[in-house]
């Protein structure tokens, strides 16, 4: 493998390549003391009351009356019939928020701990905890029926479809809402570095497959005045992508292209100097990626630049992030379609050498956690 570091900075430029390449090794070592590890185990065997609790110390507006009383802090008794709950209700909550440190107490008076505070008022944290109150909690102990049957058995309870992408823009709110901030929390952080990207050379037409609601390809038609956009994706998504492309005033430099990527017998649209795939092939199956990239393969030619968007939980900077992905995998197995996941790049690598094609650029740690690969025909 042959690759040059620029300035020591993000940019990993993989020539030929058939793997990325590495960042620090993470969980190649068992990394906690025994007292440490004791500790996580307890949070492990409680988890469905460290949900429950957290849960309703935020809904019930317990945390946000902790934070408003500063370091004065806020008795049990005044929590009680601010919300009116029952004195025993908040008592046991607030002795569950002293264990998971989301509070701590100096005699009567509660405080709000920093635990609390990122619960409370850390953005990313809000939408991961939103994501899985109103999309994930419900279907969660479908999981092991989901692995068996290879189906998202927890999609049942937010609609009746075979997977989520056919309901998506049709979710029961606030499921709506929350699957939409999570997706583009995520994706719009990474806008600023990938239109560099992309657009540092000449562009004519990108397609954005899997362009969901419009949101790239708005950032694209206003970055560069002479862009051609197509948005390929599932009808239902296309009807709001539409709505939002027509508000904006850009209908006439854009394309609507209604696909289902996993029906064989449907070819890509022509005539598109560059792809665009954002957080799109995490959405499915091992041997569905491969055929995907065949389509995208089979619509290329030498000089057409294929842009994967994606978080790979190997190529995080921190555990925590690594963390959220691995757990993020099982949303896709419970409630997305039952067969895909956030992936590790060695697997994912593999099944873009399977659809032939290599890796030319790899831009790593890009907005909060994704790599953007680029492509080009064996
Ligand atoms: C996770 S969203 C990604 C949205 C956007 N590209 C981003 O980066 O935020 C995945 C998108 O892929 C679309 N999709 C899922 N399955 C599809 C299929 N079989 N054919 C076409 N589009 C599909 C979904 O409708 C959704 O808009």
């Amino acid at each position: 493998m042959f690759y040059i570091t620029i300035f020591g900075a993000n940019y990993l430029y993989l020539i030929m390549s058939h793997t990325l390449t590495q960042p620090d090794s993470l969980f190649e070592q068992d990394n906690f003391s025994a007292l440490e590890a004791l500790d996580r185990a307890q949070f492990i065997a409680f988890a469905p009351y460290v949900w429950e609790a957290s849960r309703l110390l935020v809904d019930k507006g317990i945390l946000k009356l902790v934070d408003e009383a500063h370091q004065e802090g806020i008795t049990i008794a005044e929590i009680a019939q601010a919300t009116g709950l029952s004195n025993y209700g908040v008592r046991i909550l607030m002795e569950a928020a002293l264990g998971l440190a989301l509070v701590y107490r100096k005699e009567d008076r509660y405080m709000l701990a920093k635990t609390g505070h990122m619960l409370l008022n850390n953005t990313m944290t809000r939408i991961n905890f939103e994501f899985m109150r109103d999309v994930c909690s419900a279907g969660a102990s479908a999981l092991e029926a989901s692995i068996e049957q290879s189906k998202p058995l927890g999609l049942k309870t937010l609609g009746d479809w075979d997977t989520i992408y056919q309901g998506l823009s049709k979710l029961p709110s606030p499921a709506r809402e929350s699957w939409f901030n999570f997706d583009h929390y995520y994706s719009d952080n990474t806008f600023d570095t990938a239109l560099k990207i992309i657009f540092e050379k000449p562009v004519k037409k990108i397609l954005d497959i899997g362009g969901n609601t419009g949101k790239w390809t708005l950032q694209c038609l206003q970055y560069n005045a002479d862009v051609q956009v197509g948005i390929l994706d599932l009808g239902i998504q296309l009807e709001v992508a539409a709505r939002n492309i027509d508000a904006a005033g850009f209908s006439g430099r854009v394309q609507f292209h209604e696909h289902n990527m996993l029906n064989p017998e449907l070819q890509l649209p022509e005539g598109y100097d560059t792809i665009w795939m954002s957080q799109f092939l995490d959405c499915f199956s091992d041997d569905e990626i491969v055929m995907i990239l065949s389509k995208c393969h089979k619509a290329s030619n030498e000089d057409t630049r294929i842009f994967i968007n994606e978080t790979f939980w190997d190529r995080q900077r921190f555990s925590t992030s690594a963390f959220a992905l691995q757990m993020t995998s099982l949303y896709f197995t419970t409630m997305a379609n039952g067969n895909s996941q956030m992936y590790d790049s060695k697997v994912f690598c593999k099944l873009i050498n399977r659809a032939g094609f290599d890796i030319v650029a790899q831009h790593d740690m890009i907005g909060l956690s994704h790599t953007i690969l680029e492509l080009k025909k064996h």
